[in-house]
């Protein structure tokens, strides 16, 4: 009981792996979740509550690259009916615009309630009197409620990394009423947009029937929740270091040759996740080449496609279309060393990242819905000479903030062929206008300004006993 910060998110910030020796050790992982909060938690020297992934069972608590680390374990069971099941087979689908159906499960659902339970012991157990605990995504919404019941006297923030859904999809869910209350234990529940926290105070108002004030909710027993937004962000200034570097130039260059030096390189770069639209971007580019805009021997597009929830069928079946995707358009288009699409099922380290960022001409990010999208910012920030080109979805967060992008919409093909054409034609300078533009927006706003609003928004709430870290 001595920490004044505890982060609590499904995952921790690192992944198991097997070290050169054969031994396990730990890896910093992939993800938008922790790429965000690291820097507040080093800042902050807290402890961050969080499943390391697997079914190990004796795990202790570890420090890794100075940060204290809480493993909570997961059994089979667990992952099958709350992590795969309630978290990504119905709530990430139904705050995703029911991009696929969301299955509605009684045991998931009871699997759900009782992980949260043991996240909300857990941070209970470790919260210094008084400290301040922020708890994220979509997997723990239950935790602030749960935690307020153990600790009345912390101070508690909420932050929801993906979209939040409007009344008219929420309502579906058979325990909307539990989720609302489960968020209603923070002082503060942040949200990437301003539509999102209005769904969220609406939704309070129609279904718990709580009075709201604009962004506040005032709850029968004297307390007040707000709800506000907070768009994520990126270390934009990191990010332009290690693009800058010479090490990662060299990557570049070594890409750009591999590809055999085209004229220009669409890069795409997501999880493969049903939610990215990388199927119908994928169909846009091969049309325009076979409709003879293009040609092989002048464009290539490297789609990374980053391995993420294989056990959840939907995922398998994603899997298997962009497969049999890439493998006919190559097939049908390509020519001897010269394939229309450099697909690659990996994930990369940051290094690389930064080196693809570098290379690319056009990134192009077409999800159906996303919650802010940091592949966006993160390529933005990686292009400090001003040239390359953004074609972003209207439907991803960062849309709000990088309006100088060749916006389109996801499910118009055609509208994402011209603006891929457009991207792909325009001058050096109009090119420049926008990324000039668009970098302004990232680096005034990196994750360090989002991470100090909202824990300075948190620490202003009146009504929370906790102490402002
Ligand atoms: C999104 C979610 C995160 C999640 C990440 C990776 O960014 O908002 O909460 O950690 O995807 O997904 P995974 O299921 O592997 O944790």
């Amino acid at each position: 009981m001595s920490n004044n910060l505890v982060i609590v998110a499904n995952r921790l910030p690192v992944d198991r792996v097997a070290q050169a020796d054969g031994t396990p050790g730990w890896r910093v992982s992939p993800g938008g979740l922790v790429t965000a909060i690291e820097p507040v938690m080093r800042a902050n020297d807290g402890v961050w509550i969080g499943w390391p992934g697997g079914t190990e069972t004796d795990l202790q608590p570890f420090e890794h690259d100075g940060m204290s680390l809480v493993p909570m374990t997961m059994t089979q069971e667990d992952i099958q009916g709350f992590y795969e099941g309630f978290s990504n087979g119905t709530l990430w689908p139904l705050y995703h615009d029911l991009v696929a159906k969301p299955e509605f499960h009684r045991e998931w659902w009871d699997s759900y309630v009782a992980v949260n339970h043991r996240f909300a012991e857990k941070a209970a157990e470790l919260a210094a009197e008084g400290a301040t605990v922020w708890v994220h995504d979509y997997q723990l919404q239950l935790v602030p409620q749960m935690l307020r019941e153990l600790r009345p006297d912390l101070r508690i923030g909420f932050y929801l990394h993906i979209p939040f859904p409007p009344a008219e999809l929420f309502q579906q869910l058979p325990w909307r009423r539990q989720l609302l209350e489960g968020l209603l234990g923070a002082d503060l529940v942040g949200f990437q947009l301003p539509g999102a926290a209005q769904n969220f105070v609406r939704l309070v108002r129609q279904r718990v029937g709580h009075k709201t004030h604009r962004d506040l909710v005032y709850l029968p027993d004297g307390r007040t929740v707000q709800a506000a937004a907070f768009p994520i962000s990126i270390d934009a200034a990191g990010f332009e270091e290690l693009a800058r570097s010479e090490s990662v130039g060299k990557r570049a260059t070594e890409i750009r040759e591999a590809l055999g030096n085209p004229r220009k390189v669409f890069l795409g770069i997501d999880r493969l996740d049903y939610t990215k639209g990388i199927y119908a971007r994928l169909r846009a580019f091969s049309e325009l080449i076979a409709d003879g805009h293009l040609d092989v021997e002048d464009a290539v597009f490297v789609q990374v496609a980053v391995p993420s929830r294989e056990q959840v069928e939907q995922y398998r079946i994603l899997r298997d279309d962009i497969d049999r995707l890439v493998g006919r358009i190559n097939g049908d288009l390509g020519r001897i060393g010269r394939p229309a699409i450099s697909y690659l099922h990996s994930s990369y380290p940051r290094e690389e990242m930064a080196a693809l960022y570098r290379m690319a001409d056009i990134l192009a990010v077409t999800p159906y819905r996303d919650g802010m999208n940091l592949v966006a910012k993160e390529y933005v920030a990686c292009k400090y000479d001003n040239e390359g080109a953004l074609v972003l979805s209207e439907f991803a967060g960062a849309a709000d903030e990088l309006r100088q992008a060749w916006l389109v919409n996801p499910y118009d093909i055609n509208g994402m062929k011209s603006a891929m054409l457009e991207a792909y034609q325009a001058d050096e300078r109009e090119i420049t206008r926008r990324m000039k533009a668009m970098r302004k927006t990232v680096t005034q706003n990196d994750v360090a300004a989002w991470a100090d609003s909202f824990m300075s928004e948190l620490s202003d709430v009146p009504s929370s006993h906790g102490k402002a870290v």
